[in-house]
């Protein structure tokens, strides 16, 4: 792969799986990645069931085991380790970021987006916050944009469902993106009339 991509191989991988949970096993595997010439590691801090738990419940029963990431840095410096699994707070990602080169984000990033926002001030404070209407507005020229290609309204605003989360007004906007957004022709007027429903505010 290496020898065909132009971009930078990467591997995204669990810490084990089923009865192979060692940390042998995963430097092991790390280790024959590494020879190959890959540099950069995303490890989700469990271990995969196969049998028995089905993708869902293996997203969360799996103990998270950060420890077993942090030794893969600690054993093998050299190369990019991103550590996946678990992560909600700011605060989780300064300390796990003690241990590792970076942090990726999946459900706390879909399911409160603006968490990122968060983020982003907290290790930039010299950036403004922009309020969630704001984001949105910023959102419409890229929309716009991706429209014109063929693309549809609602493919785009499902990842912005969220965005209200834990504030006056989420299930309002939630409820009226979901129903308005994959109506045929739907374009930047859904997410217009849904901020206009929503406290001033938030
Ligand atoms: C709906 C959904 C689909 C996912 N699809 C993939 C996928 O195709 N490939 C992958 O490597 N991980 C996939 N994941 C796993 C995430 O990349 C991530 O490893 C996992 O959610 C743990 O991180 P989190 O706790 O921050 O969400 C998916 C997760 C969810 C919730």
């Amino acid at each position: 792969m290496r020898s065909e991509a132009e971009v930078p191989v990467t591997v995204k991988t669990r810490i084990g799986i089923d009865d192979e949970d060692s940390y042998e096993f995963l430097k092991g595997f790390v280790d024959i990645q590494r020879e190959a010439g890959c540099h950069k590691f995303i490890v989700h801090a469990r271990v995969a069931i196969l049998e028995g738990l089905s993708p869902k419940e293996n997203r969360s029963v799996p103990p998270l085991r950060y420890e077993r990431v942090f030794q893969l840095k600690q054993d093998l410096p050299e190369l990019e380790i991103v550590l996946n699994g678990g992560i909600k707070t700011v605060e989780q990602v300064d300390e796990v970021l003690k241990n590792v080169d970076g942090v990726m984000i999946g459900r706390q990033a879909y399911h409160d987006p603006y968490f990122l926002a968060h983020l982003e001030q907290y290790f930039n404070p010299g950036w403004s916050l922009p309020d969630r209407h704001r984001v949105v507005l910023q959102m419409i020229p890229y929309i716009e944009g991706e429209l014109a290609r063929g693309e549809r309204l609602g493919r785009i605003t499902r990842h912005m469902l969220g965005l209200f989360t834990g504030q006056p007004g989420a299930r309002t906007w939630r409820r009226y993106i979901s129903e308005n957004a994959f109506k045929d022709g739907a374009g930047p007027e859904v997410l217009i009339d849904a901020l206009d429903k929503m406290p001033v505010a938030a």
